[in-house]
């Protein structure tokens, strides 16, 4: 039989009690961390949300109660009375926050038993992923996990307190909806009573924060759950949190400063850390120049420079013909790092070639010799010019990817990514937040053979691009932004189209006619004809920000009940089978399931 609660009223949590406390009668409650035989005595680590207390039985005290306080386990959850002692001199642990003192127990209650748990409650025990997602709620009682979530709860206070101040209203939006395309696919919900029909639910509050501004709403928030059926990686969860905002009459350099303000308040709440805004603002195409990327990582140097001018005509075949092809040539000067071994510089071709390079050409640059299977091709001129605008001294190494744009930039950006890594040139403690600005509106999709919208087909061109937008679409510029911090996106906006034509003209550029965008977005164009204000908004991932705040690699770790990477939940098992009775009332028939 389990003791009850009743007539027991809990004084402190485990991690209240100092030595200012000693003599005070207590009651604790919480759950059995640790149970030490010493000599008689049993000693056990109460732990709860808060920290842990040492609480004693000792014989002496009562016999009954320490018989009792033998059939303990780890993870039993009890409730005890008794009295705050100092520890003998020898066993004070300045470790603990709660280490000048224990509890000697006089009452013990025994609320719930517990089986084994599937591995231990401590941070330093390995347990594969999946066990620990499949026992989430003992993985959640860590103190690592635990802590982040906490500091996950600290972080949507501040938001949320910032954002009130700021005159923002909390509005909740739909979750069964219309697709809102930002680029991913859609999870799909049949409608039984509209058999055949299916919502689908949200990937971003997109339209309706667009429509709360043509409502008059003037600033709009929300922390909301996302959905996208996409391919999953340690950023990404096929649901994830956006701290969602939207505003009327306002440019991106007030956009900008606002959402500053709330980067500043989330990271003074959760670390104490003061930021120095503005953040560095960087355009889209100096961060591809530079970087590869358009989420640069600024806590190191390597970047990237261009040398298809120079080797334009070279003997090497693969570079001139890139460049005849009007494709790329780039190249990252790892300083000092000379001594690569083959094996190492191996290794670096094929993470290069994951990202689609054709090969890693490289040069070692000694005293008197530039070491490398390609350094014969070069002329004396041409290396002299490589020279200076690499800045090639003896020690160094230099990487080259040729290719089309996307791919040298893609794979070389990478790549300047992992050498950072391996050579140890990132701190964890180092926040370097960067705006980037001045996106191309389209991309052009080659498999699909049309124009796809970069951020979303709702963003405004810049004013003087419009005319653009027929004649030479890929040159057209955005309004939007990104904020990227340590080389993660970790928020996304854009002013917005706020008239009906030039939504129409963005959607016909991007392959979809009258006909569609009405069936589509007959709602938003008919509400941006109804007295639309000026307005743009950003979103950020909280689940992103979070995983950077705490300092972890994957998103899942500051997620209370993530998915796996394959979108399944090892707890609850989702997702399931349905009954075959759900189906047809759903008038749903499954054609094909590979096991
Ligand atoms: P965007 O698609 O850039 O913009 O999303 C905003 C931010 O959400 C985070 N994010 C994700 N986090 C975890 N898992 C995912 N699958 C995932 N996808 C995105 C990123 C990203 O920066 N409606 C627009 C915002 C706007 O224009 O106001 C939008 O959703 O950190
Ligand atoms: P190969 O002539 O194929 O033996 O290549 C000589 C060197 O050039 C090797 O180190 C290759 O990795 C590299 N290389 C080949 N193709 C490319 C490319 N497209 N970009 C960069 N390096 C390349």
């Amino acid at each position: 039989m389990a003791d009850s609660l009743e007539g027991l009223k809990r004084t402190h949590h485990c991690c209240q009690l100092r030595d200012t406390d000693i003599n005070k009668q207590v009651v604790l409650m919480g759950w059995v961390q640790h149970r030490r035989d010493h000599g008689g005595v049993v000693f056990i680590d109460l732990r709860d949300k808060e920290g842990i207390t040492q609480i004693v039985f000792n014989p002496e005290n009562s016999k009954a109660i320490h018989k009792r306080a033998q059939e303990i386990r780890n993870e039993y959850v009890i409730g005890v009375k008794g009295k705050v002692i100092a520890r003998p001199d020898d066993m004070l642990n300045p470790n603990m926050e709660t280490g000048a003192i224990e509890v000697l127990i006089d009452e013990l209650n025994i609320f719930s038993r517990a089986t084994t748990p599937a591995f231990q409650i401590e941070d330093r025990v390995e347990a594969s992923e999946s066990i620990r997602l499949q026992y989430r709620y003992l993985d959640l009682r860590r103190p690592q996990l635990k802590n982040n979530i906490l500091a996950r709860h600290k972080a949507t206070m501040a938001i949320r307190n910032y954002l009130d101040n700021n005159g923002f209203v909390d509005i909740e939006t739909p979750f069964l909806t219309k697709s809102t395309p930002e680029g991913a696919r859609d999870y799909l919900v049949p409608s039984r009573v509209n058999p055949g029909n299916f919502y689908a639910l949200p990937q971003s509050p997109q339209l309706f924060k667009q429509l709360l501004m043509i409502a008059g709403f003037d600033r709009y928030y929300q922390i909301v759950k996302c959905f996208r059926d996409e391919d999953l990686r340690a950023d990404r969860q096929p649901e994830f949190t956006q701290i969602d905002m939207e505003i009327s009459f306002i440019n991106e350099q007030e956009i900008m400063e606002i959402a500053e303000g709330m980067i500043v308040a989330i990271f003074k709440k959760v670390l104490d850390l003061d930021l120095v805004t503005p953040f560095p603002q960087i355009t889209y195409d100096e961060a591809m120049s530079k970087f590869g990327l358009d989420r640069p990582d600024l806590r190191f140097g390597l970047e990237l420079c261009e040398v298809s001018d120079i080797v334009k005509d070279a003997g090497f075949k693969v570079f001139a013909n890139v460049v005849k092809n009007g494709g790329l040539v780039k190249a990252i000067n790892a300083k000092g790092c000379s001594s690569f071994t083959r094996k190492q510089i191996d290794e670096l071709t094929d993470f290069a070639a994951v990202y689609k390079a054709k090969g890693l050409a490289w040069i070692k640059i000694k005293e008197n010799e530039w070491q490398s299977p390609i350094a014969k091709f070069f002329t004396s001129k041409e290396k002299d010019a490589l020279r200076v605008r690499l800045d090639l001294e003896p020690g160094d190494i230099v990487f080259f990817v040729a290719d089309q744009p996307k791919i040298t930039n893609e794979a070389l950006g990478q790549l300047r990514n992992e050498l950072a890594r391996r050579l140890g040139m990132i701190s964890d403690d180092n926040y370097e937040f960067t705006w980037v600005t001045h996106f191309p509106l389209l991309d052009y999709d080659e498999t699909e053979k049309r124009y796809q919208a970069l951020h979303h087909p709702f963003t405004a061109p810049f004013e003087e691009d419009i005319e653009k937008l027929s004649s030479d679409p890929l040159a057209v510029k955005s309004r939007a932004y990104d904020l990227v911090l340590n080389g993660i996106e970790i928020g996304g906006g854009s002013i917005r189209i706020h008239s009906t034509e030039l939504q129409r003209k963005v959607l016909n550029c991007l392959g979809i006619d009258e006909t569609e965008a009405n069936e589509k977005f007959g709602f938003l164009l008919n509400a941006l004809s109804s007295g639309a204000p000026p307005h743009g908004g950003i979103a950020f991932g909280l689940d992103r920000l979070m995983m950077l705040l705490c300092r972890e690699d994957s998103i899942r770790n500051v997620i209370a009940f993530p998915k796996t990477q394959k979108a399944t939940c090892p707890l609850t098992e989702a997702p399931s089978r349905p009954s075959m009775e759900q189906l047809q009332e759903l008038s749903i028939r499954i054609s094909k399931i590979e096991e």
